[in-house]
């Protein structure tokens, strides 16, 4: 247990292609760099977000835990809640919410009165069925293991408990695909590399390439345990929402 409101627990086919084989950490020392990196770029975090997503990101958090569509006073979990923006919309939908993360500074860097847990998503130190509601944003690409994880985001829920996954995406369009990869490729980095960690934000378009095809991520997610998946695209493609029910009765 450590301070600060904080206790210790324990080939995306939508890769722009210049990045499709560059070669990406697995394992051990996947968490170990995903790790040190937030705690890098924790500081500047949200200002980068802002900017390189033209501030849609709030919206498209905003759709993402309206999307859980609980009662006031649920539980929540938000896991890799980071610098906080999805706990803090959850907290003013009237939710009780918890945070964890992997990362000691992007914790330091939330500001919001929620209580947080560092943590892996692979190994969450909550009893079974402990939440109603789990939302997770921006983080399936960074977690190790996936199944492992998502089988614990269905531990941790109670049946008949939401999930809200809210990730990046890839535009089917071919006009607006061609935007985005000079944008995610090219200025993103740029920008990172000017107002926080170049290698960091570099590393964020190519981290596209762990994340599962949605008819891969809809299977983990039925055998992890949840019904009624369903995934679709934000914006034209530019983020896509992942929502889910845990199976079982109530
Ligand atoms: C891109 S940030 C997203 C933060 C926040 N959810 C948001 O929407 O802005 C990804 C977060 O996932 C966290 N993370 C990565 N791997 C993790 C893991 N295995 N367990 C818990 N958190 C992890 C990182 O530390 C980081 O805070």
């Amino acid at each position: 247990m450590t301070a600060r409101r904080r206790t210790r627990g324990t080939g995306r086919s939508g890769a722009p292609p210049s990045l499709r084989t560059a070669a990406l950490p697995t394992g051990a020392e996947k968490t170990a760099r995903v790790r040190a990196m937030f705690d890098t770029i924790a500081p500047r975090y949200d200002l980068v977000n802002r900017l390189m997503t033209f501030g849609l990101d709030q919206l498209w958090r905003r759709t993402t835990v309206s999307s859980l569509a609980l009662p006031a006073g649920a539980r929540v979990l938000d896991l890799a809640c980071g610098t906080g923006d999805l706990s803090r919309l959850a907290r003013r939908d009237g939710y009780r919410v918890v945070g964890v993360d992997l990362s000691a500074g992007m914790l330091a860097a939330n500001e919001t009165a929620t209580p947080l847990v560092e943590a892996d998503g692979s190994r969450l130190p909550f009893a079974t069925g402990a939440f109603d509601g789990l939302v997770c944003g921006y983080a399936l690409r960074n977690f190790t293991d996936l199944e492992a994880t998502l089988a614990e985001c269905a531990r941790v829920l109670r049946p008949g408990g939401r999930l809200a996954v809210l990730e990046v995406d890839a535009p089917t369009s071919r006009l607006w695909r061609a935007g985005y990869d000079v944008w995610f490729t090219k200025a993103v980095p740029l920008l990172g590399g000017a107002l926080s960690d170049g290698a960091a934000y570099r590393y964020l378009p190519q981290s596209v390439a762990y994340l599962p095809p949605a008819p891969t991520l809809r299977r983990i997610l039925r055998h992890a345990g949840f019904s009624a998946v369903g995934v679709r695209p934000l914006a034209g493609g530019l983020s896509q929402l992942v929502v889910a029910t845990r199976r079982g009765t109530p």
